[in-house]
């Protein structure tokens, strides 16, 4: 039994392909690395859900499609504002995309237009979701969304209130890129995992977002942020992260179940990382992260994976922690998507066994005779 299901393989696909022995990324056979080069999110989705990148008129109306669908209805305002303030970010996704559901108007059908409708919507609206929860919980109102801005720089601009600059914009964008797919990580198993069962689209979201909460997967890029913090100035770096490797602590942002190489999506956010620390600043982010990685490194053979330069990327946009997490299903759920999508059109149930290592042959003992 491989534990984890490491090594088996539960599903075909046509969306992306990670060579982990060269620590290479693909989208539907292109480079992550040309994608992160010239590509947009938008873009990115499109090639993801449609299976070839689109020419100029499709991207545009496509692109018109998502400026349309960012508005959330009120109901949903309502129920976030509804939520205690103290909520996380993700616990405030996995609900607001729940409760979507009902308003989508093809919300009962389950064919493939409509779940690239469905899709559509949701990859549109869910910044909008997160950026009003941002505001609500600072008693502040949620600002409506602007449609002469692209998705990354929209989900600053309703966060902040402020025109991004757009060389942030562009940072995001990329990051959205590089996050969009992954194989059959631990959230797009979920997500196909419900599917499988003929359940509807937003459900298996909700799966993949649930999923995707925990420090083990997308949580990680949070708890790198909070290492970076408690570390505070590079000169303390060595004593950290030497006590916990002597204690045998796992540090976030390290490790994968398929790399085996450096993540190449790594290697771009310590780019931006290092390009933002060095316009932005401060540069003690980099610097701790530098120090952490080279430690690291030295005392065990362990890939930088995409959440550990993620951390200080979006610090230094000025994001707060929480939603380091909620940044990753934004542009995941194209991903999701797209799984969702390739499940249905070749569908069997998920559905494994377990080894039984319970007890057997067990007497029902009366209530009255137990101890
Ligand atoms: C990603 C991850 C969950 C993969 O898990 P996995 O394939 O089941 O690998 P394991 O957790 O069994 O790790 C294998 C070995 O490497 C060690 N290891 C893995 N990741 C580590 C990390 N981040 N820090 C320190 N040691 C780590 C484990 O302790 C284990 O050592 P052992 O064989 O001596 O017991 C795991 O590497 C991890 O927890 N990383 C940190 C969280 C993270 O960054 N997640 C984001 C992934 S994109």
């Amino acid at each position: 039994m491989g534990k984890g299901l490491e090594g088996i393989i539960a599903a075909s696909t046509g969306i992306s392909r990670i060579d982990g022995i060269n620590g290479r990324l693909f989208y539907r056979g292109l480079d992550i690395d040309d994608l992160a080069k010239n590509s947009t999110f938008e873009e990115t989705t499109a090639l993801l859900w449609y299976g070839r990148l689109p020419n100029a008129h499709q991207l545009e109306s496509f692109t018109k499609k998502f400026i349309d669908n960012r508005q959330i209805p009120y109901e949903v305002l309502s129920l976030m504002m509804a939520m205690p303030k103290k909520t996380p970010p993700m616990e405030v996704l996995r609900t607001a995309v729940s409760a979507l559901s009902p308003y989508d108007p093809e919300d009962l059908d389950n064919s493939l237009e409509a779940n690239v409708h469905k899709s559509l919507r949701l990859t549109a609206s869910m910044p909008t979701v997160m950026a009003a929860w941002e505001r609500i919980r600072n008693n502040q109102w949620p600002i409506l969304p602007r449609n002469d801005l692209s998705h990354a720089a929209n989900f600053l601009y309703m966060m902040t209130g402020k025109e991004p600059d757009p060389t942030a914009a562009k940072i995001l964008d990329t990051c959205l890129v590089l996050h969009a797919d992954h194989g059959l990580n631990a959230s797009t198993f979920a997500a196909r995992v419900t599917a499988s069962t003929l359940s509807d689209l937003h459900s298996a979201i909700v799966s993949a977002i649930g999923t995707l909460k925990g420090p083990l997967h997308g949580g990680a890029n949070e708890q790198v942020m909070r290492l970076l913090l408690e570390i505070g100035t590079p000169d303390r770096a060595d004593q950290i992260v030497r006590g916990m490797l002597n204690a045998k602590k796992k540090i976030m942002g390290f490790g994968h179940r398929v790399y085996k190489a450096d993540d190449p999506r790594a290697a771009w956010l310590q780019r931006l990382s290092l390009e933002l620390s060095e316009t932005v600043g401060p540069t003690k982010w980099y610097e701790i992260s530098e120090k952490i990685r080279h430690m690291v490194q030295e005392s065990k053979a362990l890939p930088v994976n995409v959440d550990f330069y993620s951390a200080s990327v979006y610090y230094a946009l000025g994001i707060p922690i929480d939603m380091f997490t909620p940044i990753f299903a934004i542009s995941r759920v194209a991903g999701w998507s797209a799984h969702v999508y390739e499940q249905y059109s070749d569908n069997r149930i998920i559905r494994p066994e377990s080894e039984y290592i319970g007890p057997n042959d067990v007497p029902y003992v009366p209530l009255a005779q137990r101890g």
